[in-house]
């Protein structure tokens, strides 16, 4: 469960470099309030657009939010169309507004299940922010962990067949040359808001050292001392990858 750590401005040093999030409990925000699911999912762009700003003002390199998974396909037809609709409106309303705060937009995914009109913003967006300094904002949207390693896979195995590349040289760094995200900095604090306890199929080669983080918070209700919480919790951890506390401690005075 999410640490009680008191909330005191986490030091820019012991601040993560990259977080991910689920963003979890649209629904249950508004079914709480007697109102379609699809309202829960527009108040959760607005949690969105305050942490996205709050991310950037504190130096977190990258954030990355997972939209859409490749199961909420199987969602009722009329949400799936109200969270498309959204996607689209956001990013047309948001664009310039993200590019003046220097965020750098990029999406991970199986892209090419969406529509036409949403994978030319889509493309528009990333192209637009590409050579934007700040924050890194990934967007999850069609994407499955089992689905990024099966495309990793599938892409060595290309180059295997093609000659490009020995079998014998297949090794857990290389393949992560062809996961998502190989190029940023590995997620360092995943938070999943709403209460569940599970990655639920989000970045599973990615979070292999992550430290993780749940609150009880519904995301639409998600604010900047949520994610302060957040932080204070991930800067009290000892992040050990491996060896044993006295190693690292030693490591650490060194
Ligand atoms: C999970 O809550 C949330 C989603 C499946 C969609 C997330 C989308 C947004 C926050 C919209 C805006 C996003 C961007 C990037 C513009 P749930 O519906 O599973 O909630 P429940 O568990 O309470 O039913």
């Amino acid at each position: 469960m999410s640490d009680d750590a008191p909330v005191v401005l986490t030091p820019p040093d012991k601040m993560p470099r990259h977080v991910a999030i689920v963003m979890d409990g649209n629904g249950r925000w508004a079914q709480r309030r007697l109102l379609p699911r699809t309202a829960g999912h527009r108040e959760g762009a607005k949690a969105v657009r305050r942490i996205v700003q709050a991310c950037g003002e504190r130096g977190i390199e990258v954030l990355t939010l997972f939209a859409f998974s490749s199961e909420n396909w199987n969602r009722p037809r009329r949400e799936v169309d109200v969270l498309m609709n959204l996607f689209v409106t956001t990013l047309r309303g948001e664009i310039r507004r993200l590019d003046q705060a220097n965020v750098r937009l990029r999406f991970i995914g199986d892209l090419r299940a969406f529509s036409a009109t949403l994978q030319e913003y889509i493309a528009k967006a990333q192209r637009r922010t590409a050579a934007n300094t700040g924050l890194t904002m990934v967007i999850a949207a069609n994407y499955g962990g089992r689905w990024d390693i099966a495309q990793a896979a599938r892409r060595v195995a290309e180059a295997v067949v093609a000659g490009k590349l020995q079998s014998e040289q297949i090794s857990p760094e290389l393949l992560h040359d062809f996961m998502s995200l190989s190029d940023l900095p590995e997620p360092d604090l995943f938070i999943r808001t709403a209460g569940e306890l599970r990655i639920s199929n989000f970045l599973l080669w990615q979070l292999a050292y992550t430290e993780l983080y749940f609150t009880d918070r519904l995301w639409p209700d998600f604010d900047v001392s949520d994610l302060e919480a957040a932080c204070a919790a991930f800067a009290g951890r000892q992040r050990r990858f491996g060896l044993t506390g006295e190693q690292v401690a030693r490591r650490d005075h060194a």
